[in-house]
């Protein structure tokens, strides 16, 4: 396989050529890049090896290029980067490398090519571009990466239990290959997975998280979560969802298997949207179903409050994982504790009200709640299926009809605290949170509007059940 024609016409790769040969540094692009240009995936990070300084040779290249752009490097880790139109070119000279045992730290060794494509985590990610005159555009694959690309395995270059215990996030790094490309997990890379996976420990969670990410955000994301699964990675960093597998049966009566649904969940998410969050949701939603199980010899199976429990661990189950503590996790959060509202509201005889609050409880995120909604019914009854769909259908047409005629979505009362603490003359007080609440569940209940006169009449109709007389009329508030 010959790449010299790709290599000429990226005039950034071109560039690094000529220098290299000039200088006589023997250098080579690596990893991702290669992998996929021969997967035909768009990359825009650039990966460069030589034998001998990254530093110097990005050096040398950055004054070679338009604009002579910023080199930033890193003379601990002997590592360069230059960022370029929309391109990014990291240097680094070849290493032999050995792990101390119980660190991710390595200590560095120069190396050769050979010594470099040793250390690296899988075949597919081992493969090199010549830049040298001699050879130019020649891939050089000593493991079978090429081989491995058209069988779609993952597979480590040495012995897995070496790969794996010199970097044990590259367990992580497998599943997240495998899921991003739709790869097999070559068997013994596998075993040694489940051999090695207690070392998982001695890496950072950010880093387990930006794997766990990118699994989350691939097209089919229970794949992954099954290989983490089956590997029992996941029991080590996420097992509030193993909880949820396996199917308890009392009196001939069975439970559907959460783990499994909750995968199924997530993918019929992925299918409708890339929204990160809305996928954890999905990943969450059902997340307190185990310790909410009951059995009833009536009801059968019964998992009540779940949501609201659920809506609890978020949270939780957030700091540990280092997901942001932030509106992206109330957003979560909300999901989960809203996704059974939406269930009984097509009937008949539900009211304005119930609508009214739901559009008030979800505001903006009403929409991505309603994909939650459609993603949740996994039954293999298609009737069943086609029914509760239809169900949604009526739910969506409710929400829209009175969304447009009362505008619930981003309601603010009208009476606020500081309203009624300056008609009635008051410190910030009980009677004050309870005058506000019950005018606002007045306007959801749909008994007034969300309209000054008739709040204010409302307001100093409750303020007289708390013996209060207003000081000011609706002219006199500032
Ligand atoms: N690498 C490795 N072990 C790691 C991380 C990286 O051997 N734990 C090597 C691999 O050869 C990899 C290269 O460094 O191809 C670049 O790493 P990175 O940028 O993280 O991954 P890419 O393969 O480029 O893939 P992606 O951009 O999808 O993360």
């Amino acid at each position: 396989m010959n790449y010299k024609e790709v290599v000429d016409n990226n005039p950034l790769l071109e560039t690094v050529a000529k220098v290299a040969q000039q200088t006589g540094l023997e250098t080579y692009v690596v990893g991702g890049f290669v992998r996929d240009l021969i997967l035909k995936r768009p990359s825009k990070d650039i990966d460069i090896v030589c034998v001998g300084s990254g530093i110097e040779l990005a050096k040398a290249v950055a004054e070679e290029l338009p604009d002579k752009p910023q080199v930033n490097y890193f003379k601990n880790f002997g590592t360069a980067q230059i960022k370029a139109q929309d391109w990014e070119l990291e240097f680094v000279g070849a290493r032999k490398e050995s792990y101390q045992r119980n660190s991710r730290k390595p200590i560095v060794e120069n190396g050769t090519l050979e010594d470099d494509q040793n250390r690296r985590d899988f075949t597919i990610n081992a493969l090199a571009i010549s830049l040298q005159a001699n050879n130019y555009g020649e891939v050089i694959d000593p493991f079978g990466g090429i081989k491995h690309l058209e069988q779609r395995v993952i597979k480590t270059p040495l012995d897995p239990d070496i790969t794996f215990s010199d970097d044990p996030l590259r367990m992580m790094r497998a599943m997240r290959f495998a899921t991003q490309l739709k790869f097999d997990i070559e068997p013994n890379t596998f075993e040694s997975i489940q051999k090695n996976k207690e070392r998982i420990k001695i890496v950072s969670q950010e880093r387990i998280t930006v794997e766990l990410n990118k699994i989350v955000a691939a097209s089919v994301p229970s794949y992954g979560f099954k290989l983490l699964f089956y590997a029992e990675l996941l029991h080590l960093i996420f097992p509030e969802m193993v909880d949820l597998h396996g199917v308890d049966v009392v009196e001939g009566k069975a439970h559907k298997d959460n783990f499994f649904h909750t995968l199924q969940v997530l993918d019929n998410v992925a299918k409708v949207s890339d929204d990160l969050w809305l996928r954890w949701s999905a990943i969450m939603h059902d997340i307190a179903k185990p310790v909410t199980k009951r059995f009833d010899k009536r009801a059968g199976w019964t998992f009540h409050g779940h949501e609201d429990k659920g809506a609890k661990m978020v949270p939780h189950i957030f700091r540990r994982l280092k997901l942001p503590m932030n509106d992206r996790m109330r957003f979560v959060q909300k999901l989960v504790r809203l996704h059974l509202r939406p269930i009984p509201l097509f009937r008949d005889h539900i009211t304005d009200s119930a609508i009214r609050r739901l559009l008030f409880d979800a505001g903006d995120d009403i929409d991505a709640l309603m994909m939650l909604c459609r993603a949740d019914i996994t039954s293999k009854n298609h009737e069943k299926v086609k029914r509760f769909l239809k169900n949604f259908d009526v739910v969506e047409r409710k929400l829209k009809e009175i969304e447009e005629k009362d505008r619930m979505r981003n309601f603010q009362p009208v009476i606020t605290g500081e309203v009624i603490m300056e008609a009635f003359d008051l410190k910030p007080s009980r009677e004050v949170g309870l005058i506000k609440t019950a005018v606002r569940e007045a306007v959801l209940d749909g008994e007034i509007r969300n309209e000054i006169e008739e709040a204010f009449a409302f307001m100093v109709k409750k303020g007289k059940e708390y013996g209060l007389t207003p000081v000011k009329t609706i002219k006199e508030l500032s």
